[in-house]
């Protein structure tokens, strides 16, 4: 594993700097290929993952299996990680304090992995990452912010009790990654929404 990354895994497994800490069972640093073109960004550990201390392990993590075997991608390929590294009581959505004062975490994975795309899981990562809201308006949608693509999907949470949302779930992994072969390949891709622009 790359040491900066394995610096950030301890920093985060030790990290007290905000409330969070004081309910979790175990810090969720990121977890997978510190070379994938693409980072995933979920929420907050949710109660699996807090008891394992690895993201999107629970029923979450079984609904974005199932559309990453899909589209014919592993697990091991691709790197996941959270908004929020500690999971907040109840899985209550995690505040504004919380999401700023465990950002540095995120900014330091994407700074180190350079992913090609960043895949933005579900509302709360969209609106802490971009500023946006209702995901579903807007998944399968390219965005482009300082130089960085950004492709926007549901929660696979969301795809749990909706049937229709695992069909646009696969869908959107399915054109994730090929908007993954053509950057890889060179080309040229436009953003839906630019805001750079
Ligand atoms: N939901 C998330 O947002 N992240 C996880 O790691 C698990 C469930
Ligand atoms: Fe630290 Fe983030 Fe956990 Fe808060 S949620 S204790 S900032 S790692």
């Amino acid at each position: 594993m790359d040491s900066e990354l394995e610096t950030t895994r301890q920093k985060v497994i030790e990290c007290t700097k905000c409330e969070l800490s004081k309910t979790r069972t175990n810090a969720v640093p990121g977890k997978g290929n510190f070379q994938s073109d693409v980072i995933f960004v979920g929420e907050a550990p949710g109660r699996n993952e807090d008891k394992n201390g690895e993201p999107f392990v629970g029923i979450a993590g079984q609904r974005l299996n199932i559309a990453l075997e899909n589209a014919g991608v592993s697990r091991e390929s691709i790197y996941i990680t959270n908004v929020v590294k500690c999971r907040p009581p109840n899985n209550r959505v995690p505040t504004m304090s919380e999401r700023n004062t465990c950002q540095d975490y995120l900014q330091k994975e994407i700074s180190i992995i350079k992913p090609k795309i960043i895949c933005i899981l579900g509302n709360t990562a969209f609106n802490s990452i971009l500023g946006g809201s209702e995901i579903t308006k807007y998944r399968g949608k390219i965005v482009k912010k300082d130089k960085q693509f950004y492709f926007l999907t549901v929660h696979p949470a969301a795809t749990i009790y909706n049937q229709e949302l695992i069909t646009v779930l696969k869908e959107d992994i399915v054109k994730l990654f090929d908007l993954i072969r053509e950057l890889k390949n060179g080309k040229q891709i436009s953003a839906d929404i630019d805001y750079s622009a």
